[in-house]
């Protein structure tokens, strides 16, 4: 199984304002099927709590702040995601989390995959059971 990791982006700065980019197989090892964001999350609310079977993401918080608790079904590592300029690269098959998101943050998603139901694992003991063969 692939481990997670921070992906520092590029960062254009310009008096008139900052630029960052993402560009698929270049900054990203994948190529970017499908794009989501996750914003107006009431205070104390958690997204995720899942895993995908296929699925293969790339978060940044455009805005604000928030974590991310990624599980390979051993042992569980939170990463706190707060700059617009890096993300986090989060491969198949880790259940997933996320919380504490900051007031007006914005969760921007790269995935890999188009959306399919079947690609989720939503309960804990399945996942323990996929994760640990
Ligand atoms: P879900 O992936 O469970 O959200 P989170 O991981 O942030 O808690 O998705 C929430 C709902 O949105 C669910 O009913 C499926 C739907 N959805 C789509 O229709 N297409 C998508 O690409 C995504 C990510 C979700």
């Amino acid at each position: 199984m692939e481990h997670p990791r921070i992906i520092e982006l590029a960062k254009i700065f310009d008096p008139r304002g900052n630029l960052s980019v993402i560009e698929e197989f270049k900054d990203i090892p994948f190529k970017i099927e499908r794009a989501y964001w996750i914003y107006d999350v009431p205070g104390g609310d958690h997204r995720g709590g899942h895993a995908y079977k296929e699925n293969t993401e790339f978060i940044v918080a455009l805005s604000g702040s928030f974590d991310v608790e990624l599980d390979n079904g051993y042992e569980k590592k939170t990463f706190h995601l707060n700059r617009s300029y890096y993300g986090l690269y989060v491969p198949k098959g880790l259940w997933r989390e996320m919380s504490n998101f900051s007031t007006n943050s914005l969760a921007l998603v790269l995935s890999s995959t188009e959306y399919d139901a079947d690609d989720y694992i939503r309960d804990y003991q399945e996942f323990l059971k996929f994760a640990r063969v």
